[in-house]
């Protein structure tokens, strides 16, 4: 059966918000008249949420995600945004986790699991991203980092889950570098993934994404491995072109 591959792009902060709306708006446009059945979900920079929100036409084809999320209720979080917010906004998903977050700003398992926490509770889907941060050679070691922060998180939300659950592999070492890790590995990983993640919520299917310098020649390769559900991209996916052709190619051949 043919396969549609999620493509989640996150523009981080390469875009400015002019810069943000424009590629939207052409984006929007071109995968509407593609009537194609494509799985994209939108991260813009947090300066953009709004204004994307404002132009988006809710389809089947494109959702809206957030690149992070506050760990807390709204209140006295200066510089936050709060998951009620964002549902009101018609963002469905959020990013949390991300190894840029968790580096810069110190983000803790614990942090990354409230913030999904926040999420599901209001009916927003994370997608938990995890990996290890420096090249490791034993797939054991790397077995070990992410068994604790996918642990930490779904100890906190299972009971609250109602959608699929979306999990992205994102070696922090493979992000923004050219570099991959093997494939064989990437099925090992991801094997042992939905082990982990079926012995806990056995009763919901995961998406399972992979990050890390993804680009359109990259894709037509990783798409070969069984177990990849689809790809989150940073870079590539912030030029209309590149992203139009590694949505063309998100279908199994
Ligand atoms: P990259 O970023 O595609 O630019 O490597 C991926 C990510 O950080 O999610």
């Amino acid at each position: 059966m043919k396969k549609s591959f999620y493509v989640v792009a996150n523009w981080k902060t390469y875009l400015s918000y002019r810069q943000s709306l424009e590629l939207f708006l052409a984006l929007q446009e071109k995968i509407l008249s593609m009537h194609l059945c494509h799985h994209l979900i939108v991260c813009p920079p947090t300066s953009a949420l709004a204004g994307i929100a404002s132009i988006y036409t809710p389809s089947q084809n494109i959702h809206l995600g957030s690149q992070t999320c506050s760990a807390y209720e709204q209140g006295a979080h200066t510089g936050d945004v709060d998951a009620q917010s964002l549902k009101e906004l018609n963002y469905a998903y959020s990013i949390v986790g991300h190894s840029e977050r968790r580096k810069t700003y110190g983000e803790t398992d614990e942090m990354i699991a409230q913030q999904a926490y926040q999420l599901v509770t209001h009916g927003l889907t994370p997608i938990i991203c995890i990996g290890e941060p420096v090249r490791m050679n034993a797939l054991a070691d790397i077995y070990a980092i992410l068994q604790h922060q996918l642990e930490t998180v779904l100890t906190k939300i299972t009971p609250l889950i109602r959608s699929k659950l979306f999990i992205a592999y994102e070696p922090a070492w493979a992000i923004g570098t050219d570099m991959l890790p093997n494939f064989s590995d990437i099925q090992e990983i991801f094997s042992f993934l939905q082990k982990m993640v079926s012995a806990c919520i056995s009763q919901h299917s995961c998406v399972f994404l992979y990050g890390g310098s993804v680009n359109v020649e990259r894709l037509k390769s990783l798409k070969h491995i069984s177990l990849v559900d689809g790809f989150l991209v940073g870079r590539a996916s912030t030029d209309f072109t590149q992203l139009q052709e590694l949505l063309e190619n998100s279908d199994s051949e």
